[in-house]
């Protein structure tokens, strides 16, 4: 496709602000760029919903922990702007660490964030587990792209399930006044859920990581046997923990209702998610698959 105009980047909450505009419904698509086919699906599903569309793009220091992949995190930002034109964004916001976190310094705490936003128990669970701190990371950075942006609408993928719902669940409890929108999550054809870190693995390692998705695949088509049996037949295909075969190692599955991530048990219905975390060498993967029991 030929490329759209190119949208206006900005830097600063300054600059920002100058380009709002002064009617219609705004949608914000919040990334860590390394733009790929999964946020092309959001940044389309925004501008359905809006007359003009914002994607921010800012790799965010405070939802990293201290043995992760900040660093080496992929950083691709003219190939991103790319993306953002051919998918018809409007604004591209992009600010430094700098900018969002004013009072950062060496040895000061949480780069000088002191107030947060706290998930909670929520925030606590499978991914929160794994990653401490890692959802109040994310719940502060949406919460100023909120501020900065004043959306009507914003999109997320729900290849980051506990994600999604923690940020409902603080759009909820905090009253924003912000419709939050899910897009499904695009896979590669054979099934690997796409996702910016996927660049780590080798053409051995890609194809030890399909367990995941077939595992949860395997979960879904067992969605009538209940939870033990949707677990079990998602087991069967990945193994657990130690039984998973290498270089693939199992952090958690589990069964959780999409509100709340609460473990299902025996008797549950309504909707609920089959989310698993692996290692697969030395890149970290996760993926789910939603489900109506
Ligand atoms: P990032 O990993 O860049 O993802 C940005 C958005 O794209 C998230 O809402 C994520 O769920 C969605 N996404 C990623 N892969 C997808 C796929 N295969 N299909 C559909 N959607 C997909 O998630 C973050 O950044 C950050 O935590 C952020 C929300 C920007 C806060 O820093």
């Amino acid at each position: 496709a030929l490329p759209r105009r190119t949208p206006v980047v900005a830097r600063t909450p300054e600059e920002l602000a100058a380009l709002r505009p002064g009617s219609g419904r705004i949608a914000l698509v919040p990334t860590m760029g390394a733009l790929h086919s999964g946020h092309r699906s959001l940044i389309s599903a925004a501008r359905e919903h809006a007359d003009s569309v914002v994607v921010s793009v800012f790799v965010n220091p405070l939802q990293f922990g201290p043995n992760e992949d900040y660093e080496r995190y992929p950083r691709t930002f003219e190939a991103d702007l790319e993306v953002c034109a051919q998918e018809g964004a409007d604004v591209v916001f992009a600010p430094s660490a700098d900018v969002m976190y004013p009072d950062a310094a060496d040895g000061v705490k949480d780069f000088g964030q002191v107030v947060t936003v706290n998930p909670g128990a929520m925030g606590e669970v499978l991914e929160g587990e794994f990653r401490p701190g890692f959802f109040q990371g994310v719940l502060t950075l949406v919460n100023k792209l909120f501020n900065l942006v004043r959306p009507d609408v914003a999109v997320f993928g729900q290849k980051d399930a506990q994600q999604l719902a923690v940020v409902r669940r603080m759009v909820r409890d905090l009253c924003l006044p912000i419709t939050v929108l899910a897009g499904p999550t695009v896979r590669d054809e054979d099934g690997l859920a796409v996702s910016s870190r996927n660049v780590y693995l080798s053409a051995q390692e890609r194809r030890s990581a399909l367990a995941l998705s077939r595992a949860l695949f395997a979960g879904a088509a067992a969605v009538g046997s209940g939870p033990d049996g949707i677990l079990a037949a998602a087991r069967s295909v990945l193994g657990d923990g130690s039984r998973a075969r290498p270089p693939v190692s199992v952090d958690y599955l589990a069964l959780v209702d999409t509100r709340t991530f609460a473990e299902v048990g025996d008797g549950f219905t309504g909707d609920a998610v089959l989310v698993v975390a692996a290692w697969v060498g030395e890149t970290r993967l996760i993926d789910n698959v939603p489900m109506t029991l």
